[in-house]
């Protein structure tokens, strides 16, 4: 007996290690099978926000079809990375237009920690065939602060790191990277041969056949004096009410994340010399609302801060507020901004005529802002019921029950979490959910038997007032 299991078990290991065997060999067969022929990098460092062009073109080289084609990153960029997109175009040159590709990540990792995400491609790409593979990634907080700690009248200096040979599972015959600088002045760039800079723009390469899993490690030390605006935590309050408006407030946690401010900070010379002293704060912020809002508040722990200036009109509504004081590397403010819209510009009732649902935008209004934790909490009417979500990435999800006046039930709040997101991820999302009509004669029905109750407690009083008086006199 003993014999036979021990039998059974090797041979249940052997299978196992045998698949392992044919998985394992297969997926490295594929990528050794696909070559990049032509790759093209642009990284945009104008901002706080990186913006990396990835252009690759990707051709089957083996004799199987493949369908997906690997992106990698070294390990240090993975937490950066706020969103990942790749795109094919489709169609010929005029007509040509692009469609984007699932992204996910892929285990397991590569190797020193690379990690990996595969694009699913349309159709299989077949043997001797070639695509071309538009990828757009946004990094945040990459940019490092050097030297960390400036004074008000200094301009601010950042490294970016990243490797002059794209990282990539694949071999790449010929490639070019192009880094766009947010000023002229360049402190030091990494050489590695050929490298070229001119104006704005340092070119590393062209590189030709370089193996899979290259890297080569560069440093740019350049001036970027942008806001890096930040918000830690951002709250949106939207709250539903089927009587005719969507209220939102939004609470902001905001912090300048470049250079600290070394020594204190002099208002006369910030005042008196604008144009060199402080550089490298900021003191007024752009919010973009949507078109028709009204009743817009902005304040601090303090009160209503009146330096805010509203411009409307059909597209967008366009809030500038300015904080109580400029906004050095480290420093922080925290306000709400509240505002109301009208109803019939997001709600709207769903094709089978069963559900209504919210279309509003995901994402934080503050142009150029970075939310580090963002939460949009939706207060669906009261007697709402099943909401689900639709969005374009994913996001975390959870519901909650709030209560406000005349509120019996409670409403149901839908939260939505997402950590690192940029201005990208300003797109539409909904809220789906069954309403019943009736719950909307409870707030009314409330009302009126309140102002009832209070009817009643005057007719009592006058009543007892007389009653009294009539004792008084007999
Ligand atoms: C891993 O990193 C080490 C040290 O940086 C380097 O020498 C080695 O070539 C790398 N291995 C691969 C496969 O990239
Ligand atoms: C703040 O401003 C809002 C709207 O302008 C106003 O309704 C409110 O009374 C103000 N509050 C204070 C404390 O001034
Ligand atoms: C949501 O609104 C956007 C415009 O803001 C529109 O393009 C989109 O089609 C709407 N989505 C739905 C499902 O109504």
């Amino acid at each position: 007996m003993a014999i036979e299991l021990k039998l059974r078990n090797a041979s249940i290991f052997s299978l196992l290690f045998f698949l392992s065997f044919i998985l394992g060999s297969s997926s490295t067969a594929t990528q050794h099978d696909l070559r990049i022929t032509y790759a093209e990098r642009r990284i945009d460092l104008t901002s706080h926000i990186i913006k990396v062009f990835l252009t690759l073109q990707v051709e089957n080289k083996g004799t199987t079809p493949s369908s997906e084609v690997i992106l990698a990153f070294p390990p240090a960029q993975i937490d950066h990375i706020a969103l990942l997109k790749a795109a094919v175009p489709v169609g010929k040159k005029k007509r040509k237009t692009y469609t984007s590709l699932d992204v996910s990540p892929k285990l397991p990792d590569g190797p020193n920690g690379t990690k990996y995400f595969s694009a699913t491609l349309l159709s299989p790409l077949k043997a001797g065939e070639t695509v071309t593979l538009e990828v757009l990634y946004i990094l945040t907080q990459s940019l490092e602060p050097f030297p960390t700690e400036i004074s008000q009248s200094e301009s601010q200096l950042v490294y970016y790191r990243d490797s002059a040979i794209i990282l990539s599972p694949y071999h790449i015959d010929q490639q070019t990277t192009f880094i766009r600088t947010a000023s002229n002045r360049v402190e030091s760039f990494t050489h590695v041969e050929p490298t070229n800079r001119a104006g704005l723009e340092v070119k590393y390469g062209p590189y030709a056949d370089q193996p899979p899993h290259s890297f080569s490690p560069i440093i740019v030390h350049f001036e970027n004096n942008n806001p890096f605006v930040v918000v830690e935590e951002l709250v949106r309050e939207v709250e539903i009410s089927h009587w005719g408006s969507i209220q939102v407030r939004e609470q902001y946690t905001l912090a300048h994340a470049g250079a600290r401010l070394k020594g204190a900070f002099s208002r006369v010379d910030y005042q008196s010399k604008p144009s060199v002293s402080g550089v490298a704060s900021f003191k007024q912020l752009l919010a973009t609302l949507p078109p028709r809002v009204n009743s817009v508040y902005y304040r601090d722990e303090i009160g209503n801060i009146s330096t805010s200036r509203l411009r409307l009109n059909l597209k967008k509504s366009e809030l500038e507020i300015e904080p109580r004081y400029p906004l050095f590397g480290g420093w922080r403010a925290t306000f709400v901004i509240g505002y109301r819209l009208p109803l019939e510009d997001f709600l709207y009732e769903s094709t089978d005529g069963k559900q209504r649902y919210l279309n509003f935008t995901f994402g934080c209004p503050m142009a150029e802002a970075v939310v580090n934790k963002l939460a949009i909490k939706v207060a669906l009417p009261e007697g709402s019921k099943n909401p689900t979500v639709s969005a374009p990435f994913t996001v975390e999800q959870h519901l909650e029950t709030t209560y406000s006046y005349l509120d019996v039930l409670g409403r149901t709040v839908v939260v939505l979490e997402k950590k690192n997101v940029v201005p990208e991820h300003n797109s539409p999302f909904q809220v789906y959910y069954n309403f019943n009509p009736a719950f909307m004669l409870v707030e009314p029905l409330i009302l009126v038997s309140i102002l009832t109750l209070f009817f009643l407690a005057c007719i009592a009083y006058l009543h007892g007032d007389i009653s009294i008086h009539k004792q008084k006199t007999s």
